[in-house]
């Protein structure tokens, strides 16, 4: 139904994608696969009139495009959700999946019609939201929720979806993994971002892999192993993931005793962390362990218990006095809690950094300086590309994950927490965060890893808290650190 040749776009010269053919057929998941900044967001903007395209050929059921504005494309039939969203934070819920396509008659003379398809929009794709909330309160995931819900209200031919689940919890994924393949028995194609590979093996027909903005192959994906993928990606064959860490646990750094937050997302939690080792908070997105983080990081309120840095209780925990105290935090989600995305790289990773002394003198930066101490940690992340003063915006999506990272390595803190490091990180460059922890550790730090990804578990912790419905349920030591043994505990019942 739809079929690209020889699409190439450049930014200032530099193509971003250069000469790829794409093709989708009716009731098709075609995965998008590559490393960050390979071009896939680039070609699904293209694709979806977003960005115009100079050179290339495009067709849609037979029939050749010349010109794409998003209006158009709306109009054949082809709906996005990007990385990056686009909702109106002071509009409802309704009025957000509803937006520009208010009909002749106007916003408020259908309201109660607009309510009632949301209503059943929603309804059908098993999602639940507050309908009449500003979105400005949603979180990531209810956001990520509405996009889908907007790109659903006209029924299109074509879906694209760029990393949809880099957000949802467990059960929500469900949903949208039953949405996708409603869909595809109705007939609609979907064009399907992840670097998830056990997404891209349940859901895809086939996959296209791009490496440096140009197509390196499309495979049928029941024909092609992960490690043919990965290979395909990183154009050699994949080395090993996980470093060795040399784990040295030394005094207790950070004890939390009995912690219960206001909201209840955490229920008596206790663990330690000690100088020198990786402890790893596993269970399922929306166990707890995110909110157990913030929580350290005095993001969250506390009702009860005790959060403990070298012994020494910490009255009133706030980000600032935290940083201040040597405890660096990592949000989950970059977008809204992490970067100021139309700042500078450069600012961007030096953010919470600035009052280093090296960094600042009185009230005026000393700018070289600032551009010479985020050298290394950009370099050490594999920036791509090095260009600190572009803006965070202008990064693909993995590349911004590594800026956000680099605010953490531009002073030694004692103290970090992670809450999904690799999220939206390509393979190479997964390596790179985990090198980095392990760099972290070897020095004496003492890190908190909160992750949805086992094997990350299991290779980089020297010991596991496995959460579940926000109560700590188990603590497993290295030596029984296996996939099954953390899984086995998911589900509370070994508690
Ligand atoms: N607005 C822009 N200005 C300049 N360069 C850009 C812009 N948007 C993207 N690029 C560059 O185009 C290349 C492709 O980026 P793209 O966002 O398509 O990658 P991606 O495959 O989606 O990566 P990710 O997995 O990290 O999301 C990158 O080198 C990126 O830096
Ligand atoms: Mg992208």
């Amino acid at each position: 139904m739809l079929e690209v040749t020889g699409f190439t776009k450049r930014f200032r010269g530099v193509a971003a994608l250069d000469n790829v053919d794409f093709s989708l057929n009716e009731g098709e998941v075609h995965a998008l696969l590559g490393e960050n900044g390979a071009g896939k967001s680039t070609l699904i903007n293209l694709i979806a009139g977003t960005f115009p395209w100079a050179e290339g050929v495009y067709r849609i059921n037979g029939r050749t495009i010349t010109s794409l504005t998003p209006h158009v494309a709306q109009e054949i039939g082809i709906a996005a959700v990007f990385q990056e969203f686009s909702l109106v934070p002071d509009l409802t819920v309704v009025e957000n999946i509803f937006l520009g396509r208010e009909q002749s008659s106007g916003l408020f003379l259908k309201r109660k019609q607009m309510r009632q398809a949301a209503v059943e929009l929603l309804d059908s794709l098993g999602f639940h939201l507050p309908l009449d909330e500003n979105v400005a309160f949603l979180s990531r995931a209810q956001k990520q929720m509405v996009e889908i819900a907007k790109a659903l209200r006209m029924s299109p031919k074509v879906l694209i979806l760029d990393e949809p689940t880099a957000s949802l919890t467990d059960g929500e994924a469900e949903k949208l993994f039953n949405a996708v393949a409603l869909l595809k028995a109705r007939g609609v194609g979907i064009i399907y971002v992840s670097h998830r590979m056990s997404e891209i093996r349940n859901l895809s027909d086939r996959v296209t892999v791009l490496r440096g903005g140009k197509k390196i192959g499309t495979v049928v994906t029941a024909e092609i192993s992960d490690e043919g993928l990965i290979e395909m990606m990183v154009g050699r064959p994949v080395e090993q993931l996980f470093p060795k860490i040399e784990h040295k646990p030394g005094p207790v750094r950070l004890e939390v005793r009995d912690l219960t937050t206001e909201k209840r997302s955490v229920i008596g939690a206790s663990f330690t962390a000690r100088a020198g080792e990786v402890v790893g908070l596993a269970g399922l997105v929306g166990c707890g362990r995110s909110e157990l983080c913030r929580a350290v990081f005095g993001l969250e309120v506390v009702e009860t218990g005790a959060i403990m840095l070298d012994d020494k209780a910490v009255e009133r925990p706030t980000p600032t006095s935290m940083l201040a105290a040597n405890v660096c935090y990592f949000p989950a989600d970059r977008g809204s809690e992490g970067l100021a995305l139309a700042r500078s790289a450069r600012e961007n990773a030096t953010m919470s950094s600035l009052d280093l002394p090296e960094l600042s003198s009185g009230p005026v930066l000393k700018f070289w300086r600032e551009n010479e101490t985020i050298k290394t940690p950009l370099a050490n992340l594999a920036l791509r590309p090095m260009a600190p003063e572009r803006k965070a915006s202008a990064f693909s999506g993995g590349n911004q994950q590594k800026l956000m990272l680099a605010r953490g390595l531009m002073k030694p803190f004692e103290v970090y927490l992670f809450d999904e490091p690799t999220v939206g990180i390509d393979v190479g460059a997964k390596a790179d965060v985990y090198n980095l922890i392990k760099s972290l550790v070897e020095a004496g730090a003492c890190v908190v890893v909160s992750t949805s990804e086992l094997p990350e578990l299991i290779n980089l912790a020297s010991r596991v808290y496995v959460m579940h419905e926000g109560k700590v349920v188990a603590e497993l030591a290295k030596h029984e650190l296996s996939e099954a043994q953390v899984l086995s505990h998911y589900f509370g019942g070994h508690a």
